[in-house]
């Protein structure tokens, strides 16, 4: 296994500006998350590193190798890509097969190791078919194996599971953790879904049209993110964006909350430093999750409980939790409340907030205050 250099690139086409002085330090065994809206320039980076498309500016370097002007064969890295090109006239087993046979491999090894993957990817029952007579799933697990049959320095993985159903999702998801686990691999993997940027990486970079904004445990992004763009991006429902007035109180920092009936309560900011100082009295912007928004009287010690009265919009049970809408200064928020609790769309309603991991941005720039 190897680290993953990649040093200030850059990438046009023509006029396009698709890759922004990008610059990322994996190091080897790491499992690192690429994510970011449609069009933001992962699939880009992917095959950059992959060496099948040619860098502007900057380097790549695996281990201590420079390999920007090697080709994709020389680069030693196995990769399943959003279109999984399978050899078509060939069988599965000789696809999964392939890599090892040109590496002089031993027929029983790769025997074994055919078998090992297949019953992995539950596709043993396939390998006798071609490309062609498989679902687009299958194919992806074809693909899958095929990279999973090999010990490579690097793993490049873009949207593997995208073709799957959600159950086998969610093994395969589970799988590829245990892999990780197992063999501690480097692996860059780029994915739309919040669940498994999550659970899978040891860190995510999330990107937008071609810059990185940041790169952090999947914690930090989550609870320190650097900008209003990252807060919206991961987490499910998104994080609440709500105006409100920076205020100090006490020796401290407060928002002004204010609920249905026109009532302004002053909501203590905890262990905030004084920093802040800088916005008393100016408009910020609350950024607070919906898990952090409760029913009144089933918050934990702490929790701010003023009477933040106000009404149901919409309730969605989603089993685990139900979400309900509602409004906070004037504007829609999500909440996420206990199902037991169960609330009543068009009822009047008691919220606490929990505002010790609430953040703050800036209206205009949208970046995080400190
Ligand atoms: N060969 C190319 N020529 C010109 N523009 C390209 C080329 N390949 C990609 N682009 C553009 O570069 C940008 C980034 O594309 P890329 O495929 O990296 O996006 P992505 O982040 O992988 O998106 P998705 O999540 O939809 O897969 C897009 O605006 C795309 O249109
Ligand atoms: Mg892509």
């Amino acid at each position: 296994m190897s680290s993953l250099h990649i040093k200030a690139v850059n990438k046009h086409y023509g006029d396009y500006h698709a890759l922004k002085n990008i610059d990322i330090q994996i190091d080897s065994g790491e499992f690192l998350v690429l994510v970011g809206p449609s069009g933001c320039g992962k699939s880009t980076l992917m095959n950059t590193i992959a060496g099948l498309d040619q860098i502007s500016e900057g380097a790549i370097l695996i281990g201590d190798q420079e390999v920007t002007q090697l080709s994709p064969k020389d680069r030693d890295i196995a990769m399943v890509f959003q279109s999984y090109a399978l050899y078509p006239s060939m069988t599965v087993r000789r696809n999964i097969a392939f890599g090892l046979e040109m590496r002089k491999v031993s027929p029983e090894q790769i025997a074994q190791e055919v078998d090992r993957v297949a019953r992995l990817l539950q596709i043993d029952h396939l390998l006798e078919r071609k490309p062609a007579e498989l679902s687009g799933g299958q194919r992806q697990r074809v693909a899958m194996g095929r990279a999973l049959a090999r010990e490579p320095k690097i793993y490049l993985f873009d949207e593997p599971l995208s073709n799957l159903d959600a159950k086998l999702r969610v093994e395969m998801r589970t799988e590829i953790k245990k892999l990780h686990q197992r063999l501690k691999t480097t692996i860059v993997y780029v994915t739309h879904d919040q669940i498994e940027a999550m659970t899978l990486a040891d860190r995510i970079a999330v990107m937008k049209d071609g810059v990185l904004l940041q790169l952090a445990s999947p914690e930090q992004i989550y609870n320190n993110p650097v900008n209003m763009f990252v807060a919206g991006f991961m987490g499910s429902p998104s994080m609440n964006f709500v105006r409100s007035h920076l205020r100090s109180l006490n020796d401290g920092f407060a928002v002004e909350l204010v609920n249905r009936d026109g009532e302004r309560h002053l909501v203590p900011l905890p262990d905030r430093g004084k920093a802040l100082s800088d916005w008393v009295n100016r408009e910020v912007i609350l950024g607070i999750r919906p898990e952090q928004i409760r029913q009144a009287s089933d918050s934990p010690a702490g929790t701010y409980e003023g009477h933040l009265t106000t009404v149901l919009d919409v309730v969605e049970p989603t089993g685990a939790d139900t979400l309900v809408v509602t409004q906070l200064n004037d504007q829609e928020v999500t909440a996420r409340l206990d199902p037991e609790s169960h609330p009543v769309p068009g009822c009047p309603f008691r919220l606490s907030v929990d505002l010790s991991k609430a953040v703050l941005f800036d209206p205009q720039s949208e970046d995080r205050i400190h």
